[in-house]
């Protein structure tokens, strides 16, 4: 197994942000959480990826436990992720962005941009770029840094259509190539076609882990999203 999260809370003075949330990833999937606003999703990432540490519960990546590691050290193990807001710095280049993951050299920094479809010269500064370029930057970073699992925080959020649809074939290409992705995502027709497992979070808790059919006939997932 790639990721298995056992029993994971997390409370925020009295709110249950994550609630006693248990799944797994399997190795070269694409994995879905999806939920209503506030059901504890981003807090879940930033607990798998140590910057919150967790009341209770445990993770591990590839059978070894790092809910007890620091963020630098998860990231060692093998956990690249990307932010809901975008984290490039924006007075920097964009050679100097893919830098700060991994030094590695043009060619190579050029081949990545283009299987992103990021076509801009490496001294473009990040600021010049559109939100969306923005957020294939983070995503090339992300790829760029050693890694098991890549963990995508809404990576269509704010980002044009024609992007969405990029971003749609890269993620498929990447699991062709064997990677495996866990991915908060909130466009359900993007889910739906990228996705092979995905887990509902509702209130800190998992209402309904399964395959994309499953989740789109569940009666309960439909009144967690369109209220009763
Ligand atoms: N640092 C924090 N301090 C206090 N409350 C927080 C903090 N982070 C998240 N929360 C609360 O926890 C709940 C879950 O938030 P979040 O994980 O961001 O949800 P999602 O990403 O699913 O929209 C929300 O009620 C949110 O207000
Ligand atoms: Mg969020």
């Amino acid at each position: 197994m790639m990721l298995s999260v056992k029993n994971i809370s997390k409370n925020f003075g009295g709110i249950k942000a994550v609630d006693g949330c248990s799944f797994e990833v399997k190795e070269n999937t694409i994995t879905s959480l999806i939920g209503p606003n506030g059901a504890g999703k981003t807090t879940l990432f930033n607990v798998i990826s140590g910057l919150t540490a967790p009341d209770s519960g445990t993770i591990k990546l590839l059978n070894k436990k790092i809910n007890n590691l620091p963020p630098y050290k998860i990231a060692q193990a093998g956990i690249s992720r990307t932010f809901q807001l975008t984290k490039v710095f924006k007075n920097m280049s964009i050679k100097d962005n893919l830098l700060i993951a991994n030094n590695t050299g043009e060619d190579k920094m050029k081949k990545l941009l283009e299987s992103v479809y990021l076509q801009k010269p490496l001294n473009t500064t990040a600021s010049e770029l559109s939100y969306g370029q923005q957020r294939l930057l983070e995503l090339a970073r992300a790829l760029l840094k050693p890694h098991s699992l890549l963990m995508l925080d809404e990576p269509t959020a704010g980002v044009n259509p024609r992007i969405r649809q990029e971003l749609k074939s890269i993620l498929k290409r990447l699991r062709k190539d064997g990677k495996t992705i866990l991915l908060i995502e909130h466009d359900m027709d993007f889910v739906m076609d990228i996705s092979d497992f995905v887990v509902v979070l509702n209130e800190g808790k998992v209402l309904k882990i399964g395959k994309p059919k499953d989740i789109a006939k569940d009666k309960r997932v439909l009144e967690a999203y369109l209220g009763k």
